[in-house]
């Protein structure tokens, strides 16, 4: 990978912060995005702006076109069919869209983990009012899922295992094709939150065996606006629809409605067209370098980074991590940590992380986080730790004072 020639493709990496070169080292957050994504939805509003599934003419076909090809290359990029993929707004309204519709009743169970992001933990304890109890595996001392906990916790009355694929804080990367089976051997489905592995490494729905699984377009170089879940057919098929209005109909009386099929049942109302568009051209770019190079280049940058890391105190020590790296200063809260390495211009991530669970479990209330993409080389991670001693050495001689 040449990265200073992938680094020329950003236009915002070239901006200063606090008048220095800018290190961008919060992508989980959201990553950068390439020119040719940001020509993609230019060109896409100057040239073939119009409402899809809907007109005859031909701007509309155009977009519809754009729309519906960027679904596929979507659904080949996670080797699934393009009906098994549902445009969201993200992968936060993926997790919801099955809360909502798969039918969860009174009695039924949910296994989540400690491990997860709000997002795969709130939409099933809201489930709650319905009856529904949600429980939590652990993680062990490296900040591994414990396996034996999954076959502890799972019950006749397990309807779903709900589990993310990559740690936004601790970057463990789990092993979800074994949680499949776990879930699968008990009758139970598997919900894969994919928002932290799509982006960063090769993922193949039918490999992992997931039921679902979902991602943001905005973490994987694409717009903000525009997510994917992935089902298996004859789950969506069977669920009912999340939400009612235009373009999830076949035909709609005053007395009922008979819904579209799926996906369109599950995208009521106009799509995020150009977020589509702009995603589909984050696919192209990232095929292109391929996913087994971005995963290994990571893989590169996480090992230096923990060796560079070592003067903070880091979290997580899974042999499988996927480019993310969390930490402390002792002494120092995480966004003090941030705010000082932003004068630098060094860009990370601090608080909470929105796994406050995690958090808990780690017996900390909040971490500063560094993490990578394709664009970052092993000089950004020099800049970050070289920002980090001169904040520690300050400590000391202050404390010396
Ligand atoms: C593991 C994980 N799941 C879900 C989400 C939610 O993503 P979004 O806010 O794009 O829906 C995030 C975002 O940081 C995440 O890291």
């Amino acid at each position: 990978m040449n990265i200073e020639k992938i680094k020329s493709d950003f236009p915002l990496l070239s901006r200063k912060v606090n008048g220095k070169q800018l290190v961008y080292l919060d992508s989980a957050a959201t990553s950068q995005k390439p020119k040719q994504v940001i020509s993609a939805i230019t060109n896409y509003y100057e040239n073939h702006n119009a409402n899809v599934h809907r007109g005859v003419h031909k701007l509309s076909e155009e977009a519809t076109e754009a729309y519906e090809g960027s679904r596929k290359k979507i659904a080949d990029f996670v080797n699934a069919k393009a009906n098994e993929m549902i445009f969201t707004r993200n992968a936060t309204e993926g997790i919801n869209l099955v809360a909502q519709s798969l039918g969860f009743r009174k009695g039924d169970e949910i296994v989540s983990s400690v491990m997860e992001h709000h997002s795969n933990i709130v939409p099933w304890q809201m489930l709650k009012s319905r009856g529904v109890t949600t429980r939590f595996a652990d993680i062990d001392e490296d900040g591994i899922l414990k396996m034996d906990d999954y076959e502890n916790l799972i019950t006749k009355k397990t309807k779903l295992i709900a589990v993310t694929h990559v740690s936004n804080v601790l970057g463990t990367i789990n092993n979800v094709k074994k949680i499949a089976k776990i879930a699968h051997d008990a009758g139970a489905l598997l919900l894969v939150d994919a928002a932290q592995s799509v982006p960063h490494m090769p993922v193949d729905v039918r490999n992992i065996e997931a039921d679902f699984l979902v991602f943001s377009g905005h973490k994987m170089l694409g717009p903000t606006g525009i997510g994917c879940l992935y089902g298996r057919s004859e789950l969506l098929d069977a669920m009912p629809p999340f939400m009612g209005g235009g373009d999830m109909i076949k035909d709609v009386k005053l007395e009922g409605t008979i819904y579209n099929d799926v996906p369109y049942k599950f995208e009521a109302g106009t799509p995020h067209i150009a977020g589509a568009v702009g995603l589909g051209a984050a696919v192209d770019y990232l095929v292109k370098i391929g996913m087994k190079n971005v995963h290994e280049h990571e893989k590169k940058l996480v090992n230096f980074a923990t060796t560079e890391l070592q003067i903070t105190e880091t979290y997580g020590n899974a042999p499988e991590n996927g480019g993310i790296v969390a930490f402390n200063v002792h002494g120092l809260h995480s966004h003090d940590v941030a705010s000082m390495l932003d004068e630098n211009g060094i860009a990370v991530r601090s608080g909470h992380h929105c796994a406050q669970p995690l958090m808990k479990r780690l017996g900390i209330v909040s971490a500063a986080r560094a993490s990578f993409y394709v664009y970052n080389d092993e000089e950004d991670i020099t800049k970050l730790s070289a920002s980090l001693k001169d904040i520690i050495n300050l400590l000391k001689r202050k404390k010396v004072v």
